[in-house]
């Protein structure tokens, strides 16, 4: 799509998108990171429900400080939110994320699935990443920012060829684009719902969701994390989103954050 009719058309779905949290799209051709973007405009007061978009960024990142590769055809978003809750409840957001946009997935006739915490990937190849940033008191969130990185509509060859095995993109899975805007419109209505269980504390529902949209638990895995490697079994995951691993020595280990890497995929 050429450019300024990619933001003219996302712009255009922002004037009908009747959708709760949405209040306004800032929309870019190019940009350096969504993310980045959202966090400076949350910094200066923009309020919730201010969405960042834009067609390709130069500087995606990804967890752990990692590239996010992002070529145009995919779908780069992030939203700014203002949740009344204390900062250890926003642990459970990027699962939230990783739910509604698997959800969304499956109703373009895919099958989905959540790795821990909040990789959605098809066929065991990775589709779309959550990366979540924010700025806190100890009491009081100030502003979160949920990235979302999606490979909608991108040639797999267009990735390096260290990727090229391991993600995957819609189009190359249904052999066909899917329509942007009407994707986004979608996700957008999907999040806001999840969004608004985590805000009323629904946080049971939204667990019991995410697990029947993820294939982790019961796994044999390995989570490698910052300082340690744990080799076990996915026992559980719990209302603030950290995986419950059985360890070979019988011990349950609550992991934060790490990479899930399954055993039978190895
Ligand atoms: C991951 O590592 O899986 C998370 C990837 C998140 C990528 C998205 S793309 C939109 C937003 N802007 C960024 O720079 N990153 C996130």
């Amino acid at each position: 799509m050429k450019n300024n009719k990619f933001i003219e058309k996302t712009l255009e779905l922002s004037d009908y998108i009747d959708i709760n949290l949405v209040k306004k799209f800032i929309v870019f051709d190019e940009i350096s990171s969504t993310n980045s973007k959202a966090k400076e405009l949350a910094r200066n007061g923009e309020d919730e429900g201010t969405i960042v978009i834009a067609r390709m960024q130069k500087k995606g990142r990804g967890r752990f400080d990692r590239v996010w590769q992002s070529p145009d055809g995919g779908l780069y978003l992030s939203i700014i939110l203002r949740p009344k809750l204390t900062p250890d409840k926003t642990t459970l957001l990027p699962l939230v994320g990783a739910l509604a946009v698997s959800k969304t997935i499956n109703l373009f006739g895919l099958c989905s699935k959540i790795k821990w915490p909040n990789d959605v990937r098809i066929n065991r190849r990775k589709t779309a990443g959550i990366l979540l940033e924010s700025e806190s008191e100890e009491k009081q969130v100030h502003y979160v920012v949920l990235g979302i990185g999606i490979n909608l509509n991108i040639d797999i060859n267009r990735f390096s060829k260290e990727l090229r095995n391991v993600v995957t993109s819609l189009s190359y899975e249904l052999n066909g684009n899917v329509d942007y805007q009407k994707f986004l419109k979608i996700l957008l209505s999907t999040f806001d719902k999840y969004y608004a269980m985590f805000i009323n504390r629904d946080f049971d529902t939204i667990l019991k969701e995410w697990k029947m949209q993820s294939d982790t638990l019961g796994k044999r895995i390995k989570i490698v994390t910052s300082s340690d490697e744990i080799i076990g079994k996915a026992y559980d995951v719990d209302k603030s989103g950290f995986l419950i691993a059985l360890t070979e020595s019988g011990e349950y280990k609550k992991i934060m954050s790490g990479d899930c890497i399954y055993f039978d995929e190895l």
